[in-house]
């Protein structure tokens, strides 16, 4: 009985290293954990701590929406996705990919019920989460692979403001942060092996260890120092034994071969009453026209008989 306990919690302990160990390539969760608020003052998106390279994104939202409405926005991040990177085992694998998106305040994800069945499809099984429990307004979403998800629909519900005193009828401004591929710091500013490796000293590499796990490259000083640079799996090493390298060269390759990038797009939130006044506006044109040729019509009619007289 108290064995097949100890097995049980020993595969709970398991799963649950395993999970986390998931978890903590997952780069959303680390924004969440670490900042209340994504964006920073000066606009950038918070991701950008960890992910040092660039790479674009894009993001399309329909140029105005109706009140307590639902409308999706479309999002991109490309990449090759025939390219693979470097895991935190040393391994090659495929990207993921990860997003933050920060919608005016109001705005929020569309609860299932109110989705059109055209848009599920384009949705699909993606899952979308807020920010934090007060902020529904700011979504995110993966990590996920890329392979499947260079390309996401959020389904948005527009707010409604009879009913939400805080919103207005305004144009809004809506910021995506899109990442692909593991970042290069850890948020406690560690650095990942998806990085390259520069020496610390300058000197001539006596020996090169290579285990599973990592590289030692040890490197004798002028003054007869020796110092051991330790390299994780995963960048290639690229000097060899009896070499000198000078302070700050690169003994590795760079492996990164993701990015993040930060796009922003407006919407405007329409008061239906301007639309149907606008319609109204329309429709009188329509007729005073009509009249007008009408009128126009009847005058030649005066002026044919008048000449046939
Ligand atoms: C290592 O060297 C490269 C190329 O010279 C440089 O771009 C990079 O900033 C250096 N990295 C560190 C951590 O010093």
């Amino acid at each position: 009985m108290i064995k097949t306990k100890n097995l049980v919690f020993l595969f709970l302990f398991a799963l649950n290293f395993f999970t986390y160990d998931q978890i903590a390539k997952a780069y959303p969760i680390f924004a969440q954990q670490n900042y209340q608020n994504p964006r920073e003052p000066n606009g950038r998106i918070v991701c950008a701590n960890c992910h040092l390279a660039q790479k674009p994104v894009e993001i399309e939202v329909p140029q105005a929406v109706l009140p307590d409405s639902v409308f999706e926005a479309s999002i991109k991040i490309p990449y090759d996705k025939s390219i693979q990177q470097v895991q935190s085992n040393g391994k090659k694998g495929d990207l993921n990919v990860g997003m933050v998106l920060i919608l005016p305040e109001g705005f929020s994800l569309a609860p299932t019920d109110r989705i059109p069945e055209e848009m599920k499809t384009k949705v699909g099984q993606l899952y979308y989460q807020p920010y934090s429990d007060t902020q529904s307004n700011l979504l995110v979403a993966g990590p996920v692979p890329g392979k499947d998800y260079s390309q996401m629909v959020v389904p948005i519900l527009s707010p409604d403001p009879a009913k939400d005193k805080n919103v207005n009828y305004l144009k809004y401004p809506i910021y995506l942060g899109g990442n692909r591929g593991r970042g290069q710091l850890y948020p406690d500013g560690s650095k990942s092996n998806n990085n390259i490796f520069n020496s610390s000293v300058s000197g001539k590499i006596t020996e090169i260890k290579t285990s599973k796990k990592s590289t030692s490259i040890v490197i004798e000083t002028s003054n007869g120092e020796t110092i051991t640079e330790k390299i994780p799996a995963g960048p290639t090493i690229i000097v060899s034994e009896g070499e000198a390298v000078k302070i700050d060269q690169p003994l590795t390759n760079n492996p990164n071969v993701g990015g993040f990038g930060q796009a922003e797009t407006e919407i405007v939130l329409q008061n239906p009453a301007r639309v149907q006044g606008l319609i109204i506006f329309l429709i009188t044109i329509f007729i005073t026209q009509i009249f007008l040729v009408l009128k126009k019509k009847q005058v030649e009619k005066v002026q044919l008989a008048e000449m046939n007289f």
